[in-house]
């Protein structure tokens, strides 16, 4: 049974626009007084309202009154949803001018949120992880990757990844799991990090291929995490074992991405520390990388270089990375907007990193366009002018969400 949503005052296809480099404002297709004809949860066709009303007769109209515009979904490809407690203290100490390390280094941090994730059943993490999803869903964000890493052990990483997949089964979003158990060295793991991480490979990689509950793997490359030498075998390891793999590169200290881009990792996520050496790198790879400005503004420091990134021809995807820790507010309409300003990146580059490129660093080709054949996640702003999105920095909020066509707010 066909569908035709509209009329919206302008739809951004963000169809035909390169998936790697600069983009400029100027080659954003937006279809005025636009309509969508949908089936089966895919889009058939793109079009002015009118012309396609006249063309389909018989497809049933969804109308839309008022001036709106209208984008593909939202893709957020870094989060760590599925935490449960907070780290409230540690933020308080953090803006009290206690670094992020030095905080990890007492006792806190990630190894805080490992305890109190551990102590949680699964059915509390999974109504935790609903919460915060439903939350991304009404701001648009219909595909979020959610990432493990808060057990580190086999039975709370599985723990975890079987909440993920509870609310997989339950949530409209389509939800990515992601298995990240080398997270840190666990406090109560006899041995040394290379000894973790071939526990990791012969005990967990196995027994989540045999439940199927997830098929990407992230390491954090870091110091007071893992070093390159330590990840590199790791990653080739998951690779052959079919995982798609991803690395928290670069946030303090280099050497991250480059590992990644050698292992030939889907994304590098947060190159905060990147030199130009780094940049040159990503940007002649297939790995997108991907630029979380919420932790930046969660721990008080620089941006990724997106603007360079960009320049130089790598793919840019922008992600809020939600989690207790660095990044606890989950907003990434915001995040993206206010990285914009620092790293002056056009409307049309924000747009492509939250949608197609973000898609991209998820393997994932069927979304993040508005164009035939893509899937029908989509979100209308009330507005008359796609520039008046970002403008309003993160405060203007989707008045309507579609997953798979079918309208949830
Ligand atoms: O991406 N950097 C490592 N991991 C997360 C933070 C997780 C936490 O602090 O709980 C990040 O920022
Ligand atoms: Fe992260």
């Amino acid at each position: 049974m066909q569908k035709l949503i509209g009329p919206f005052k302008q739809i951004l296809t963000l169809a035909g626009l390169p998936l790697k480099g600069a983009i400029a404002d100027d080659q954003l297709q937006i279809i005025p007084d636009g309509g969508v004809l949908v089936e089966d949860g895919l889009i058939v066709e793109v079009a002015d309202f009118e012309v396609l009303q006249k063309a389909n007769r018989k497809a049933t109209i969804e109308e839309i009154t008022g001036d709106h515009v209208l984008l593909p979904g939202f893709v957020d490809c870094h989060t760590h949803l599925c935490f449960a407690g907070d780290r409230a203290k540690d933020y308080a100490l953090r803006i009290a001018g206690k670094s992020y390390l030095e905080i990890a280094k007492a006792g806190g941090g990630i190894w805080d949120s490992v305890t109190q994730t551990r102590h949680a059943s699964q059915d509390e993490l999974a109504a935790l992880l609903s919460q915060r999803i439903a939350r991304h869903l009404e701001d648009g964000v219909t595909t979020i990757e959610v990432k493990s890493g808060y057990g580190l052990n086999t039975d709370d990483e599985l723990k975890q990844l079987r909440a993920i997949r509870s609310v997989q089964e339950s949530s409209k979003a389509d939800i990515i799991s992601t298995c990240l158990a080398a997270h840190i060295l666990p406090k109560d793991f006899t041995g040394p990090a290379s000894a973790y991480l071939v526990y990791v490979l012969n005990d967990l990689l196995p027994k989540i291929k045999k439940e199927n509950l997830a098929n990407r793997v992230d390491i954090f490359i870091e110091d007071g995490a893992f070093s390159p030498a330590d990840a590199i075998p790791y990653l080739h390891v998951a690779k052959q074992m079919g995982f798609d793999i991803t690395v928290h590169a670069d946030q303090f200290t280099t050497g991250g991405s480059e590992a990644a881009v050698n292992t030939g990792a889907v994304s590098a996520d947060h190159l905060e520390a990147s030199t130009e050496k780094e940049i040159k790198i990503l940007a002649a790879s297939e790995t997108v990388a991907v630029a979380l400005p919420g932790a930046s503004i969660g721990l008080g420091m620089d941006f990724a270089p997106a603007r360079k990134l960009l320049d130089a021809g790598a793919s840019l995807a922008i992600a809020s990375d939600w989690n207790p820790g660095s990044a606890p507010m989950g907003d990434l309409l915001m995040q993206a907007a206010v990285l914009s300003t620092y790293e002056k990146l056009t409307t049309a580059e924000v747009f492509a990193g939250l949608t197609f490129r973000a898609a991209k660093a998820l393997n994932l080709t069927n979304r993040g366009t508005l164009e035939k054949g893509k899937l029908a996640d989509m979100q209308a702003y009330s507005c008359k002018d796609y520039r008046e999105i970002l403008y309003h920095q993160g405060k203007l909020k989707p008045r309507m969400v579609w997953k798979l066509s079918e309208p949830l707010i």
